[in-house]
């Protein structure tokens, strides 16, 4: 499964980025308002930092408002995805985008019915939104799991990708039920880092090679004798 970062802020798309992981971004019109600046500057922004799709809503509730702002948003960047929500006009909006080659990201997509029409309207993702489903008592692996099941069959390219992603089971829920992308918030990632284990195996590692200091000595010799990096 490829990581997508959920956000709207620059500076978590650095900081995640840096990691090596992520393979795009996602944003929505609730994350692009909590950030001062241009709209338009942080998405070109976040999409020369991922080298990969990054989804930038449309705002209009009529097909022709959302192919409108569709084409002008995939003009930001060669990376941006036009994400449009569910609906009749959304896949109307869908259907016409992607005849012109615009790749969109249906959003909001709650069922497999849903899912399935926006394959077919030539979505090139589906977002499954897993918190907000969990939120009134619908649970998000079963509707996700459905999602990923019937989409497989029809030899679709639609790709399932799990958001609303709110702690970690959610991202190996979605991984294990075979989606191809999970959109992960900075805050989620960086849980994924933590294991106490990890920290108290790292701990003692760097214990056990203090009770030889000739050891540490070694090892900066040995560095210092790597040719210089250019
Ligand atoms: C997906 O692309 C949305 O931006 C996002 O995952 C929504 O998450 P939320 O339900 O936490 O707002």
């Amino acid at each position: 499964m490829r990581f997508f970062i959920d956000t709207g802020s620059v500076a978590e798309v650095e900081e995640i980025a840096a990691w090596g992981i992520l393979a795009g971004a996602t944003t929505n019109p609730s994350l692009l308002a909590k950030e001062e600046g241009d709209p338009g500057d942080i998405v070109r922004r976040i999409c020369d930092l991922v080298h990969g799709p990054v989804s930038a809503e449309v705002l209009s509730d009529d097909a022709d408002g959302m192919i409108e702002e569709g084409r002008a948003l995939a003009a930001l960047h060669e990376h941006v995805i036009v994400k449009v929500p569910f609906s009749a006009q959304g896949l109307r909006a869908t259907r016409a985008l992607s005849d012109e080659d615009i790749r969109v990201n249906m959003t909001l997509v709650f069922s497999p019915n849903q899912a399935l029409l926006a394959a077919q309207a030539g979505a090139s993702y589906v977002s499954c939104f897993m918190g907000r489903l969990d939120d009134i008592s619908i649970d998000s692996a079963a509707v996700v799991g459905e999602i990923v099941a019937a989409l497989r069959p029809g030899g679709t390219t639609t790709e399932v990708l799990a958001a609303s992603i709110r702690h970690p089971e959610h991202v190996v829920t979605a991984a294990r039920l075979g989606c191809e992308v999970a959109t992960v918030p900075a805050k989620v990632f960086r849980q994924m880092l933590d294991h106490p284990l990890t920290e108290a195996g790292r701990e003692r590692f760097k214990a056990d090679w203090q009770t030889r200091p000739e050891f540490g000595e070694w090892l900066r010799e040995l560095v210092s004798r790597q040719p210089a990096s250019t």
